[in-house]
């Protein structure tokens, strides 16, 4: 019977045949060890000489490091540690026997381990971080399917900017005119609310910012939510809420993983709603007692979201920032029009910006000025502001960078591992 690894422990006792690549071999005159991936999990497969035929201990002698191969026998307990499982060979098979694998035990650079990217993604920590980021897929497809959102997919081809016109990619379309690849589908679900009430997107968007940190890619997966009658405090509460629920999902299904990676899980134990809040005006405050020169309506940057995240032992939300640093569709604070009713969620522990949201501009007059402040073609955000002549409702929204979330609960140090072939300013190979 072919079986996946993770199956083992329902089959102790059963003659199973497995199909993967061995990732450590060992061999003696009489016996060897292959250890087996497939995908699933991680195997040992014992191959004593006297127990197989001639072919199988000439295959099992022959494997390679990444070698592919094919072995049957008896699934059996470890004889010492407890929750692992073996299996004892009765034949083996070799598919394919790898060359020199270019990976080897030895410690290797980031250039290295990038360049081999598509080797790289093997290796159990790769395998691990995979596994949690599709699990906070799933959780967050699950977590909106249960409270009512509908999945709305927005384009990656779009005529004009939604978050800030200098970090598009610009392509030429058809040589007529220009083209912009996606930074968020935030305008786009906005249009669909008027028809569905609430619902998200969940792709790949692109920024062409010059920026390379640790937490920057450009080309990464955004999942943006939006919902018709929902005001600034109601949208934290969905936020805090989704996050709780992720996190919990992780932790659930994906403690083997976690542990593979060695995260510390009591810090992502008590990422529980209510999470912190902070206006940006305290923020600012509690930065300058720390030493910060930061000014009253300045834009947080990186180090600061950092030292506001180690002092707290749940994600913050920033509240409140000043017109000024924020995008055009913002609402305004009605109690303080220089600021917009805008939240930005830090994971703690250091890591920083994981979402951005705010609630809208839902006034056909305010918008058409806030466009021609920003300086944006008001033709191509024609349908845009039509969407405040038809009907307009209070609306909020809020946008999460996936890798953002995968490096936070992974914790991990860089996004580039987050991803399966990472963009960066200076990366585009393989
Ligand atoms: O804060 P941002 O720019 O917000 C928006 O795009 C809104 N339109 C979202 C919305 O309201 N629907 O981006 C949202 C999130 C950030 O909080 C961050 O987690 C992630 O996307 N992000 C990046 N992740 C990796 N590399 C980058 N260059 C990122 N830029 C933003
Ligand atoms: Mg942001």
């Amino acid at each position: 019977m072919d079986t996946l690894i993770s199956k083992f422990p329902d089959l102790v006792g059963q003659a199973v045949t497995v199909k993967g690549w061995a990732y450590n071999v060992r061999s003696s005159g009489s016996i060897a060890f292959l250890q087996i991936r497939d995908g699933s999990g991680f195997t040992q497969a014992v191959v004593v000489k006297t127990n197989v035929d001639e072919a199988s201990w000439q295959a099992a002698v022959d494997t390679t490091l990444e070698s592919s191969v094919e072995v049957t026998g008896t699934v059996s307990k470890h004889p010492k540690q407890e929750g692992v499982y073996e299996l004892q060979a009765s034949s083996v098979k070799l598919i394919q026997k790898s060359e020199e694998y270019p990976i080897g035990k030895k410690e290797h650079g980031p250039d290295f381990l990038l360049d081999n990217r598509h080797l790289w993604l093997r290796a159990p920590s790769q395998w691990a971080v995979m596994r949690v980021r599709n699990e906070i897929i799933y959780a967050t497809y699950d977590w909106f399917r249960d409270h009512d959102f509908i999945k709305i997919d927005s384009p990656i081809l779009t005529p004009n900017a939604c978050e800030g016109t200098t970090e598009l990619f610009e392509i030429d379309y058809f040589g007529e005119r220009k083209a912009y690849l996606s930074q968020s589908g935030q305008l786009y679900i906005e249009a669909a609310i008027a028809s569905v009430g609430r619902c998200f997107d969940f792709g790949p968007v692109f920024r062409a910012e010059k920026s390379k940190t640790r937490r920057h890619l450009t080309e990464f997966w955004m999942m943006d939510a939006e919902m018709a009658f929902v005001e600034h405090e109601g949208n934290l509460k969905i936020q805090e809420e989704l996050v709780s629920f992720i996190v919990k999902r992780v932790l659930e299904n994906c403690a083997a993983e976690l542990k593979l990676l060695e995260r510390d899980v009591e810090p992502l134990k008590k990422v529980v709603a209510p999470f912190y809040r902070l206006t940006h005006a305290e923020a600012i405050r509690i930065l300058r007692e720390k030493g910060s020169d930061i000014g009253d309506m300045d834009d947080l940057g990186a180090d600061d979201e950092t030292t506001l995240t180690q002092m707290y032992d749940k994600p913050i939300f920033i509240e409140k920032y000043p017109a000024a640093v924020k995008a055009f569709y913002m609402k305004r604070d009605p109690s303080d029009p220089t600021r917009v009713l805008n939240a930005d969620l830090l994971a703690p522990e250091g890591y920083g910006e994981v979402i951005g949201g705010s609630q809208r501009e839902d006034d056909y007059e305010a918008l058409v000025a806030r466009v021609r402040e920003h300086n944006l073609p008001e033709k191509e955000f024609q349908w845009y502001l039509d969407l405040r002549k038809y009907g307009s409702v209070p609306h909020s929204g809020f946008g999460y960078g996936l890798e953002r979330l995968v490096t936070w609960i992974c914790g991990l140090h860089h996004v580039r591992e987050t991803i399966p072939f990472p963009r960066l300013m200076n990366r585009l190979e393989p």
